[in-house]
């Protein structure tokens, strides 16, 4: 069994997804009361991430797993990066954000990004970091209604569609966070085979 420190119903839905065929059971924060939000202050990616899961982790004494996604624009030099969900500013909507974001971009001619998901994975044993990107480029508007967040505006590298144009299942077969979640479950199956 293993914690998702994560509240978000989209992420937990992918990360249920992928797990599921493994037989690891999941909680999540979405099976708790009034479930603390912890505030993403820190620097990059990977703090993001350790700091949620050493919180769950500490709460429930759960091996506890947090991912903290950024998307990176070349254009923009790495933004919105680590400030990605807060992009057109506080407690904004996914649709406010992608809207600066083409704002942005209008008129630029090289378009390429990337969406880095670092995983961090807190247990008794110790802390592991997993990384996962996904290359591509930002569209010039919107296409299609799956998915969450930037996807609607995301093309990855070698398809004609967006992410929110694409099966869930084909969008964690390449996604960051599904790359990311290959490296974490690589690692634990191997050790749990070499136990
Ligand atoms: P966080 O990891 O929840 O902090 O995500 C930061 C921002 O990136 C949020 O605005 C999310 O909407 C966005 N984001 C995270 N993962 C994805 C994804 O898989 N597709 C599109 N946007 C994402």
């Amino acid at each position: 069994m293993i914690f998702l420190a994560s509240g978000n119903p989209h992420k937990i839905e992918e990360l249920h997804q992928l797990l599921e065929p493994l037989q690891i059971q999941v909680r999540s924060t979405r099976d708790l009361e009034d479930a603390a939000e912890v505030e993403e202050d820190q620097p990059d990616l990977a703090g993001n991430a350790l700091k949620k899961a050493r919180y769950w982790f500490d709460q429930t004494g759960l091996p506890s797993l947090a991912d903290d996604t950024g998307l990176e624009v070349d254009v923009l030099n790495g933004a919105p990066g680590v400030y990605s969900a807060r992009y057109a500013g506080e407690n904004v909507t996914y649709a406010e954000n992608v809207e600066k974001l083409l704002r942005e971009m209008v008129g630029e001619i090289d378009r390429s990004a990337r969406f880095r998901t670092v995983i961090a994975f807190v247990t008794d044993e110790g802390e592991y970091l997993f990384e996962g990107v996904c290359e591509g480029i930002i569209t010039n508007e919107r296409k299609g209604e799956k998915g969450f967040g930037y996807d609607p505006v995301f093309q990855p590298d070698d398809y004609s569609e967006t992410f929110a144009e694409l099966s869930s299942k084909e969008k964690n077969r390449i996604s960051h966070r599904g790359r990311a979640l290959d490296k974490f479950v690589s690692r634990i199956i191997n050790s749990t085979t070499h136990q």
